[in-house]
C-alpha cells in the first residue's frame, strides 16, 4: 500500500470524520465514536466515520475510527480511497500520525492461509497532511514493524520455530548498523545457560539465544536492553496444558516478535540511539528428553532454581537471558516483555499488559508510553511477601510460589526475574492479555496477534 500527501482527492473513495457536534446534517448518522455510515453521491463513495464530540476525542478514537473507514474501504473491494484530515482540538501532528497508524494497522490482514485472498489495497491519499514525506514514511516505518510482528505470531509454530526467529533477527543485519550473534545450542551448554538449555531440551529444533546490537547515537552512551520471551510453542511440557490452553501457544513467542519488530523498524529509521536486543527462543515441547519437575538446575546468575512446574517456563529462560545480558553488555536499562502469565488475563483482560519494575522513574515512563499509543499498561507491585513465596528448599528459588494455585500468579512471575536484575532499573511487561486477541477485530486491534508492545517499544525509545 502506498500512502500519498495531496491537497485534494483524486479516488472516488472518500473518508471524512465526523464529530456529533458537525454542523453537517446527515440523515440517520450522529457521528457518534464506532459509528460509520456509506453514501453514495454522483460517482463518488463517501464514507462517514464518527468520533464523537470534538472536545473530547483522542488519538485513540481517531485510530479506531480510522480502522474502520479502510475496513469498511477492503468491504467494499475499492483498491484506493482517499481521507480527509480532520481538524480537532489536538496537535496536528497526532491527528496525522493517528490517522497513518489507524489505516496501516486497521486494513492488516492474515491471508497466507486462505485460497480466496482479499483486494490488496493500492493508494490511499491523505488530504490536507501537512507532515513532512520523510515523516510520513517513518510512521509507515513504525506500523509496518507491528504488522510484521503480527505475521511472526500469527504464522505455525512449525514455522517459527527458534532458529527461525535467529534467521528473521539476521535479515535485519544488511547496511543497517544491526550486528547479530546467535548462541547455538552446544554454545548455551558451554557457556552455563542452563535453564535455556533445560527448557528446550524436549524439543528436536534446538534452543538459540539471539543478541541484536544497534549503537546508533553519536552523542551518549546510554544503552537500552530490551528482552523478548521466545518460547515458540508452550505445550507446558510435562506440565501439559490441558485442551483450551493449548491451542493458541504458538503466540508465546509474542515478546520476541515484538523486538524483532522494534529492531525491523530501527533498521529503517537508524535512530540516534543505542539498543540490545535479546531473545531466548526455545519450544518447551514434551517428550522423552524434556526436564523434569523436581528437577533443580543453576542458572547462568549462579542461583540454583527447582522447577515446580514446567509450564512456568518463561521465567527461567527470561532469567538466564537478563543475567547474561547484564553481565556481557552492561546495559543502562532492562526491559523485559513476555507472555508470562496466564494470571494477567485474569487481572487486565485483553487490554491491558501488566507492568512491573524496580524503578518507579522507569515505569513512568513506559507507563506514560502506553498511553500515548494506546498500548495501555498498569503497575503491580513486587511486594517483600511475593519474593520470599519463590524461597526453595533443596535449591535457592523456586520457579513458582507455595501460595495457593492462582494466587498473585503474574507478580510471583515478575518476583521470579526482578532475582536476576541486579541492581539496574528494570521493568517487565507482562503481554499474556494483550498479544493474541481471541475477540474479533477491534478497530486497529485485529483478532489473533496484535503486534502489543512495538509501538509502545518504539514511542519509549523516542522514536
Ligand atoms: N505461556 C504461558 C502464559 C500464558 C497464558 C500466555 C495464557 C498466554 C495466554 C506461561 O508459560 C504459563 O504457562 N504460565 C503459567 C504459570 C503457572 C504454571 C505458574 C500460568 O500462567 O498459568
Ligand atoms: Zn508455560
Ligand atoms: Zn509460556
Amino acid at each position: 500500500m502506498i500512502l500519498k500527501s495531496l491537497k485534494s482527492p483524486r479516488t472516488a473513495t472518500i473518508v471524512q470524520f465526523l464529530t456529533n457536534d458537525t454542523p453537517v446534517a446527515l440523515a440517520d448518522f450522529e457521528g457518534k465514536t464506532d459509528e460509520v455510515t456509506i453514501r453514495y453521491e454522483n460517482a463518488q463513495t463517501l464514507i462517514f466515520c464518527g468520533i464523537g464530540t470534538s472536545s473530547a476525542c483522542t488519538t485513540a478514537i481517531l485510530r479506531c475510527a480510522t480502522a474502520k473507514g479502510i475496513q469498511t474501504i477492503q468491504k467494499l473491494k475499492r483498491k484506493s480511497a482517499s481521507f480527509l484530515i480532520p481538524a480537532l482540538p489536538l496537535d496536528q501532528n497526532e491527528i496525522e500520525k493517528a490517522v497513518i497508524d489507524g489505516i496501516i494497522l486497521g486494513a492488516y490482514k492474515f491471508n497466507k492461509y486462505k485460497t480466496e485472498k482479499s483486494t490488496p489495497l493500492a493508494t490511499i491519499e491523505l488530504i490536507n497532511c501537512a507532515m513532512s514525506r520523510s515523516n510520513i514514511r517513518k510512521q509507515q516505518y513504525i506500523n509496518d514493524a507491528v504488522n510484521y510482528t503480527r505475521d511472526l505470531i500469527n504464522e505455525n509454530a512449525s514455522v517459527i520455530t527458534p532458529p527461525r526467529l535467529a534467521s528473521e533477527a539476521c535479515s535485519f543485519k544488511k547496511n543497517t548498523g544491526i550486528s547479530v550473534t546467535v548462541l547455538d545450542a552446544l554454545t548455551l551448554a558451554k557457556n552455563k545457560l542452563n535453564l535455556i538449555t533445560a527448557v528446550g531440551a524436549g524439543s528436536t529444533t534446538p534452543p538459540v539465544l539471539i543478541i541484536l546490537e544497534y549503537y546508533g547515537s553519536k552523542r551518549s552512551k546510554k544503552t537500552t536492553a530490551i528482552v523478548g520471551k521466545g518460547v515458540t510453542f508452550d505445550s507446558g511440557g510435562q506440565n501439559l496444558k490441558p485442551t483450551g490452553n493449548i491451542e493458541t501457544m504458538r503466540h508465546d513467542m509474542a515478546g520476541a516478535s515484538a523486538v524483532l519488530g522494534v529492531f525491523s523498524a530501527i533498521a529503517k529509521i537508524r535512530p540516534d540511539i543505542n539498543l540490545i536486543g535479546i531473545i531466548p527462543a526455545v519450544h518447551n515441547a514434551i517428550g522423552s528428553k524434556s526436564y523434569f519437575p523436581g528437577d533443580v538446575y543453576t542458572s547462568y546468575a549462579g542461583k540454583t532454581v527447582e522447577i515446580w512446574s514446567t509450564d512456568a517456563e518463561g521465567r527461567l529462560i527470561l532469567a538466564d537471558a537478563i543475567a547474561y545480558g547484564i553481565e556481557k553488555y552492561h546495559p543502562d536499562c532492562i526491559i523485559d516483555i513476555a507472555t508470562l502469565t496466564g494470571g494477567i488475563l485474569s487481572a487486565l483482560g485483553e487490554y491491558v499488559a501488566g507492568l512491573f519494575s524496580n524503578n518507579d522513574e522507569l515505569a513512568g515512563l513506559l507507563f506514560n508510553a502506553g498511553e500515548k499509543t494506546g498500548e495501555r499498561l498498569w503497575q503491580l507491585p513486587i511486594y517483600k511477601e511475593y519474593c520470599d513465596s519463590l524461597k526453595g528448599d533443596i535449591g535457592d528459588l523456586r520457579n513458582i510460589s507455595k501460595f495457593k494455585k492462582g494466587y498473585a500468579g503474574s507478580i510471583v512471575g515478575a518476583a521470579f526475574i526482578k532475582e536476576f536484575v541486579r541492581d539496574i532499573p528494570w521493568a517487565h511487561i507482562d503481554i499474556a492479555g494483550t498479544a493474541f486477541n481471541e475477540s474479533g477485530t477491534q478497530g486497529i486491534i485485529p483478532q489473533f496477534g496484535t503486534g502489543f508492545g512495538v509501538r509502545l517499544l518504539l514511542s519509549f525509545l523516542g522514536i
